[in-house]
């Protein structure tokens, strides 16, 4: 029989990640997501291959699973006994899951009014302590990093290096998958943290003799919290994106750097473009994501649009779930939906046979 999937990013990377013999294998089964080939945006785009990683088959439907892993394990080997985070939505649900299921308390500050129902519903249900603040994510974070700094409680933010750590190993599966690494990697970017895992992740395989080369990073905002695009923060950002509805990324530097070293680019999508985009991948390709992770393949089709796209092979990273947000769901999309009498006939008719 061959070896049972699913071991957890900290037994299957374990080599490459910052672990010690007293760090705690913990898991949700998170990790080793399918890598998906496109069978219609690829023949718009025009690339020789599109790939699509998808990071809404983590068990919190999001990639925060992967750091998330890492950052407990190593807060409760420190021997924390909470765990706090600001966060637009997935973040909050992932520390939250991780936290009860290695009975910790997780505190999360999230934007009032701001953040997604199912994330919302999933902190509620995994019983993280929920505040609620009046102010952006930017604030929340702020907040969040000062009192982690004054109190004895774990902050779980992607500033926290374990959580890089562990997002970088998606760029390992892709080149393993794949047998090298793409030539151009799509990804969104909020607080810049996974643009500057990947990067991280595809140097180190290179280096390992995993990947012959290094992707193009290719990290795509919304127009309206596109502060690395602007060169400047962004007071209020606004985008129906609301994962990457963020005005000043902690990890704004690494992510020019990974732009740079890369030959790379970062550039601005509209809600318009990005709403197309999700409704193409539902429609065209059977994936169900939610709006921040259409970002990616606004993007690849506006650089098309642009002729800035070059062949090769392309991998755009599908960061969480549709399932997240169901509000955009229902007003992004016209339902078909027909009443029908409860009888065969009526069936029928309401299906045009
Ligand atoms: N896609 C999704 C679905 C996200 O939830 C996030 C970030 C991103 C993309 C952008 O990743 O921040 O590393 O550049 N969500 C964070 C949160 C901010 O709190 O859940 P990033």
């Amino acid at each position: 029989m061959s070896e049972p999937q699913r071991r957890g990013v900290l037994e299957r990377w374990a080599e490459v990640l910052p672990i010690t013999p007293q760090t705690p294998r913990i898991t949700l089964g998170e990790g080793d997501t399918p890598l998906v080939r496109s069978v219609a945006i690829e023949r718009e785009l025009g690339v020789d291959e599109l790939w699509f990683k998808l990071e809404s088959s983590n068990p919190t439907g999001s990639f925060k699973d992967r750091g998330m892993v890492v950052a407990v394990a190593k807060a409760m080997e420190r021997g924390a006994q909470a765990v706090l985070c600001a966060s637009t939505g997935n973040t909050s649900a992932s520390a939250a899951a991780y936290a009860a299921r290695c009975g910790l308390e997780a505190s999360i500050l999230v934007p009032h009014g701001r953040v997604a129902a199912g994330k919302l519903a999933q902190a509620v249900a995994f019983g993280a302590r929920i505040v609620e603040i009046e102010g952006s994510f930017d604030h929340a974070l702020t907040l969040a990093r000062s009192v982690a700094g004054t109190h004895p409680i774990a902050l779980v933010n992607s500033v926290n290096p374990d959580r890089i750590e562990g997002q970088k190993t998606a760029s390992y599966e892709i080149c393993e998958t794949l047998g090298d690494a793409p030539d151009a990697l799509a990804i969104p970017v909020g607080n810049a943290g996974n643009i500057t895992a990947y990067w991280k992740g595809f140097v180190e395989c290179a280096e390992r003799d995993y990947a012959s080369l290094h992707p193009r990073m290719l990290g795509f905002q919304a127009a309206g919290a596109a502060p690395i695009v602007r060169g400047e923060p962004v007071d209020d950002p606004q985008t129906v994106a609301t994962a990457i509805r963020i005005g000043n990324p902690a990890s704004w530097k690494p992510a020019e750097q990974a732009r740079d070293e890369s030959e790379g680019l970062i550039e601005a999508v509209s809600d318009d473009e990005i709403l197309e985009a999700y409704r193409l991948l539902a429609g065209s390709e059977g994936l169900f994501v939610e709006p921040a992770s259409a970002a990616s393949v606004a993007g690849l089709r506006k650089l098309n649009r642009e002729g800035g796209l070059r062949g090769g092979r392309v991998v755009a990273v599908l960061t969480g779930s549709g399932l997240k947000d169901p509000e955009t769901a229902e007003h992004a999309n016209t339902p078909k939906v027909v009443r029908a009498t409860a009888t065969f006939e009526g069936v029928e008719r309401a299906l045009g046979l």
